[in-house]
């Protein structure tokens, strides 16, 4: 394969405000100076992978502006490959981001030129999808696109996705995935009324029996949970002080793909992503923030401590 992965989804300019504490309905609250950073969840994905050394491309549209520019610019000083990157048609998707103390975050994303990312766009892209061992989707590009995404992939491909922002998903969708990679609140989104229990070995034993042929539930300070035909694993967490959880997810889930297309098994991949992620909520930002290769094994070494499952 000419590519280690393939990264179809959404680039957005971030409008991040640091906040005391995010208002309510009808209230003001006054922030930090704005600051503007290369984000989106398909954008962060694709840094994520190339900075830790694996040969990506990125499957997206932005729109001709700024904004675009600025996404471009970030994609190729990680080294992604942006001969899949659409431009034009409708503005550059900007996220609204407020960060509080804890390094929450809460986010609006108005689409924009993700919403023009068609399944003819991804029919044109063949010989991406041909050249890569593994894709990745998430879902702030139109259902019908991830579902296109499914069809077209190479026979002996991998498919990743992040149900992000979650939706319910179409079986075939659900069946090509390996793994479905959902925090708490995606999986009981997905799960819908069949998600009864506050017990999260169970989501993923039920979000098995929805079809994927494998399951990762991030929980955050309580590591990982992994579910295939073979089992359940507890992965650890790594202990950090979070700073800005912003596009930390993304970055888990490109290491993810990653190290799975590697041929590492599943257990041992999450627990490499967790430390990607982990190093990515100790600075701001979401691209900026993601850590080399060599930064993930100096953060094994001794300062970070690894919490018990
Ligand atoms: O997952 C984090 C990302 O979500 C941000 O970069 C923002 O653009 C939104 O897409
Ligand atoms: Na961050």
């Amino acid at each position: 394969y000419h590519y280690d992965l393939l990264v179809v989804g959404s680039a957005n300019a971030d409008l991040v405000i640091a906040v005391e504490r995010r208002p309510g309905a009808g209230e003001t609250v006054l922030g930090s100076d704005l600051a503007v950073h290369p984000g989106g969840k398909g954008a962060n994905q694709a840094v994520a992978a190339a900075r830790l050394g694996a040969r990506t491309a990125l499957l997206a549209r932005v729109g001709a502006d700024d904004h675009g520019r600025l996404l471009l610019d970030a994609q190729r000083a990680a080294g992604v490959d942006t001969v899949g990157v659409l431009v034009g048609g409708a503005p550059t998707g900007v996220a609204l981001i407020t960060v509080d103390p804890s390094g929450d975050n809460s986010i609006v994303v108005s689409p924009g030129a993700n919403a023009l990312l068609t399944p003819a766009d991804v029919r044109a892209a063949a010989s991406l999808f041909h050249a890569s061992q593994v894709v990745s989707a998430q879902l702030e590009i139109p259902l019908e696109t991830v579902a296109e995404v499914v069809r077209c992939l190479a026979p002996g491909s991998r498919f990743v996705l992040n149900p992000s922002p979650p939706r319910s998903l179409p079986g075939d969708v659900l069946a090509a995935c390996d793994p479905l990679v959902v925090n708490e609140h995606e999986a009981r989104v997905i799960l819908g009324e069949a998600c009864v229990s506050d017990v999260p070995e169970d989501w993923a034993r039920l979000l098995l029996a929805k079809g994927p042929r494998s399951v990762v539930v991030t929980l955050g300070a309580e590591g990982a949970l992994v579910a295939s035909r073979e089992g359940l694993a507890r992965v650890p967490s790594v202990r950090v002080a979070a700073v800005d959880t912003t596009g930390a997810g993304d970055a888990f889930t490109a290491a993810l793909a990653w190290r799975l297309g590697a041929g590492e098994p599943l257990t041992r991949a999450a627990a490499y992503a967790a430390r990607v992620g982990a190093a990515a909520v100790t600075r701001a930002g979401a691209q900026e923030s993601y850590p080399t290769a060599g930064e993930v094994e100096g953060t094994a070494a001794g300062e970070v401590g690894e919490t018990a499952a």
